[in-house]
């Protein structure tokens, strides 16, 4: 039993998390009369208006429900303009894509992914040599789509040379790249901090498609499909009501993005992220059972803790466990955190270690 009183907020995700106050302000306003459906509506323009001006070129913006349907959505895009025999996704074996989809791009799109072993939830150039040679037969699926996630389901980044080394690779081999930005505010706050770092890491690096998330930014549910590379574009409208993600009242999904890029809040949401779990860190890395890497990257953190701290810290105040054959669990932090959830939260993480003679995890 851990005696002390659990925080407000759950570290379990950052999608445990409401939506900011600005979102809702702005749903609400987006509420007044009618508005034409399916995109052809004011907010939806200028929330079109709103992705140039940050990207500082032209692209095409689609908006969607969730995630996993801008994933889907992005591949079928890609997909289509390939225009082979069948194609197949290359991921890494941590990828949302992969891991967390219930096979939503096997199932809708008859694509096969195909993941890479990788300890840090990263590709290098060198992994796209080994399925290259994939290519060739009738026996194999070859791939034609390159997918990475930005910061990576293990709270890794890639700085911005390695995916333009990445993008090069890819496009040498005839591959095209997709970026999953669910959390593309944190790698943003935490790699410059404004839209030019943005730019550095998809556009300019040679992303072709990438998936921008708002949800855990502080949406109520919005996310987007980022196309930089024209021809990908061509068909798109169809591919989202096709893949199911083509809202009719999108004014609403457009309110919620309007709000988080006005005045970058979306950047000042992730980076609080970032820095709650900093902080996170320096209040429990040195508790005895706890053992921590360095300082997180963005807004999570993989302790592995000893064995008698784990259920009952989960049952004090729930997350996810990561990796039980190392008593690997996962803490995360989100734009709403605050000093005093954190506070509580290592007391309790204190409590759990104190209550039995503390074993270090191997
Ligand atoms: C890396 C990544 N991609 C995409 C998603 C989107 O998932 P959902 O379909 O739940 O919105 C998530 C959510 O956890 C994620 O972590």
């Amino acid at each position: 039993m851990i005696e002390v009183p659990p925080p407000y907020r759950s570290f379990a995700s950052d999608n445990v998390a409401g939506a900011h106050p600005a979102v809702l302000e702005a749903v609400i306003a987006a509420n007044e009369g009618s508005a034409a459906a399916y995109g052809d509506d004011p907010y939806t323009a200028e929330c079109e208006a709103r992705f140039e001006a940050l990207f500082g070129r032209p692209v095409t913006v689609r908006l969607t429900f969730n995630g996993t349907g801008a994933n889907v959505m992005a591949f079928a895009a890609m997909l289509g303009a390939l225009r082979g025999p069948v194609h197949a996704v290359v991921c890494t074996e941590w990828s949302h894509a992969h891991m967390d989809e219930a096979g939503a791009p096997e199932r809708i799109l008859g694509a096969k992914l195909i993941d890479l072993p990788s300890a840090d939830a990263r590709l290098r150039p060198e992994d796209l040599d080994a399925v290259a040679s994939l290519r060739s037969g009738p026996h194999h699926a070859p791939p034609g789509i390159v997918t990475i996630t930005q910061p990576t389901e293990l709270g890794t980044l890639y700085v911005p040379d390695e995916i333009a080394a990445l993008c090069a690779r890819a496009h040498e081999l005839g591959l095209l790249v997709h970026l999953d930005g669910a959390r593309i505010a944190n790698a943003v706050a935490a790699l410059g901090g404004d839209a030019s770092a943005l730019r550095a890491q998809t556009s300019e690096a040679g992303v072709d498609v990438m998936s921008f998330g708002g949800t855990k930014n502080g949406a109520l549910g919005a996310e987007a499909v980022v196309v930089f590379t024209p021809e990908l574009a061509t068909g798109i409208d169809h591919v989202r009501k096709q893949v199911t993600q083509l809202a009719s009242k999108t004014r609403f999904l457009a309110a919620q993005f309007n709000a988080l890029l006005d005045d970058d809040r979306w950047i000042a949401l992730g980076g609080h992220a970032n820095r709650m779990a900093a902080r996170l860190h320096e209040l429990t890395h040195d508790i005895p059972g706890v053992r921590l890497d360095g300082p997180p990257q963005v807004n999570s953190l993989f302790p592995c803790l000893a064995p008698h701290m784990i259920e009952p810290l989960r049952e004090w105040s729930f997350h996810w466990e990561w990796d039980s054959s190392r008593g690997q669990v996962r803490w995360m932090t989100a734009w709403d955190t605050t000093d005093d959830d954190l506070e509580r939260f290592a007391a309790g993480v204190r409590a759990a270690a104190m209550a039995l003679p503390h074993d270090d995890p191997a």
